[in-house]
């Protein structure tokens, strides 16, 4: 694929602005890319000429100025945060687990202590008053752990006592999958509950780090009861997987086990970082290493869609919907980190925090007991705190990423040490490889992306 910049020139048409943009070109097709606004144009590459003349038909005129390509719509420098609009909470439970995995990110097993029934009647109310106060179509909830499921009664409650008027509840949970019974299935599906079961592959890779505290392996307990919540709630059952040193030499096998095996359609993984509790250092890859395995689970998903098998990776669809549409539909990676103005969570005594950090008081931002809103705690929380800070590296100047990326992960930054505004490194590793192969897909097999976007968008 051939990649190079057009500079900005005055279109001798219309007298007007072209601001400078990259071309990506493949089999006489290309994709143009402003990088100031994240907008991208499907074109055929006999269109290069008209731009080598500066001469724009009309038609494509009117293409360029609706995607921001015409000068005086953009800025120099995207400016594109997210507004403060909080629409995804997770209210910690419980830091209790019947599991040791040995990267975990929580402080599992320091003290056991779960949320009491008051705590969670406090927040429900918060949650609900806020988003009739915002007049929220949408908002997301997550119960989160340690193991969720270890509070299956507490999760049920907040699914009873969060119903905003006029607001569409999504409730979904993580789980390590261990207490997925029957019946627990049954109450969790009948009550519209989503599940994600967290397996990282096969039972070799899984039980090298994803064990009981004993030591004890997990994964035929967790393959059992994933089969079984599958027959429940079928295509829409989704995996998280942690791709670490243990398992990503064999994320191809892993794919081939999810998707022919497990015939799972909806997979996740993210690659480990480094934990405040856990040591767990010796897991962590290398950029190389996550730039290559991210390339290869492409490769081998591209394969296995080729070959009938309609498995999709998450983070993938989400990075495909930000190249085709620009739209924000994720909190992670469609406009940077967004944590805090559209991720909240809480912790048991009600604290309110900007991401998973509610293991670390320091970054606590407020509480539901605070006389002032939700919004004004995140605006005040914006101002003073370097969690807020835009995260940008010098390297950020020139990348072309930049709109979606922003410098990546806050909580992973934290995580590994680097107050923000240094950049989140895993996130960068895997922006830099995945997009430019994603822009190649988009240009050489079509029917592949419709395939992992789950409807025709090319
Ligand atoms: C903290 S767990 C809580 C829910 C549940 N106990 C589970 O394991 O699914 C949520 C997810 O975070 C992942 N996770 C834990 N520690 C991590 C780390 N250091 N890096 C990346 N992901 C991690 C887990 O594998 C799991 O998929
Ligand atoms: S099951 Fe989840 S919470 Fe428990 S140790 Fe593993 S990652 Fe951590
Ligand atoms: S991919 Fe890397 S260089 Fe580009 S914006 Fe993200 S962190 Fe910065």
């Amino acid at each position: 694929m051939k990649r190079y910049n057009i500079n900005s020139f005055i279109d001798k048409e219309s007298g007007k602005k072209i601001t400078e943009f990259i071309v990506f070109e493949k089999d006489n097709k290309c994709l143009i890319f402003n990088k100031y606004s994240g907008h991208i144009i499907l074109l055929d590459s006999n269109y290069l000429k008209t731009f080598e003349n500066e001469k724009i038909p009309k038609e494509l005129f009117r293409r360029l100025e609706s995607r921001g390509f015409v000068e005086n719509h953009n800025e120099h420098f995207c400016n594109n945060a997210c507004d403060v609009l909080p629409e995804f909470f997770m209210v910690d439970l419980t830091n209790k687990c019947n599991m040791h995995c040995k990267y975990c990110l929580r402080n599992v097993g320091s003290s056991n202590k779960s949320i009491s029934k008051s705590m969670i009647v406090d927040i429900c109310k918060y949650i609900s008053k806020y988003c009739e106060r915002e007049h929220l179509l949408n908002v997301s909830i997550q119960p989160w752990g340690g193991e969720p499921l270890l509070e299956l009664e507490s999760i049920l409650l907040m699914k009873k006592l969060i119903k905003p008027v006029g607001t569409k509840v999504h409730f979904s949970v993580e789980t390590n999958g261990i207490l997925l019974t029957q019946k627990t299935i049954d109450k969790l599906y009948d009550n519209q509950i989503a599940i994600g079961i967290s397996i990282d592959g096969f039972s070799k890779v899984h039980d090298s780090q994803r064990v009981f505290d004993c030591g004890k392996a997990t994964h035929n307990i967790v393959e059992k009861n994933l089969l079984l919540a599958k027959e429940k709630y079928k295509d829409k059952l989704g995996t998280i997987t942690t791709v670490t040193k243990n398992n990503s030499k064999y994320i191809e096998e892993i794919l081939e086990y999810f998707a022919c095996e497990l015939k799972l359609k909806n997979v996740k993984f993210n690659f480990v970082h480094k934990s405040m509790f856990s040591d767990c250092e010796e897991l962590c890859l290398s950029n190389d290493e996550i730039s290559d395995a991210e390339l290869r689970m492409l490769n081998k998903i591209v394969e296995l869609n080729e070959k009938g098998y309609h498995i999709s990776e998450h983070n993938i669809k989400v990075k495909i919907k930000n190249l085709l549409f620009r739209e924000y539909s994720d909190i992670c990676h469609s406009k940077g980190c967004c944590g805090g103005k559209k991720m909240i969570v809480f912790d048991m005594m009600g604290n309110i925090y900007p991401c998973e950090l509610t293991d670390t008081p320091t970054e606590n931002i407020g509480n539901i007991y605070d006389k002032s809103s939700l919004i004004s705690t995140v605006n005040k929380a914006s101002r003073n705190r370097d969690y807020f800070i835009p995260k940008k590296a010098n390297v950020c100047e020139t990348c072309e990423w930049y709109v979606f990326c922003q410098g990546g992960c806050t909580v992973r930054a934290i995580s590994c040490g680097k107050r923000p505004p240094e950049i989140d490194m895993v996130e960068c590793a895997v922006n830099k490889a995945l997009y430019p192969a994603l822009v190649e897909l988009i240009l050489t097999k079509p029917r592949i992306i419709n395939l992992l976007l789950g409807f025709e968008a090319l």
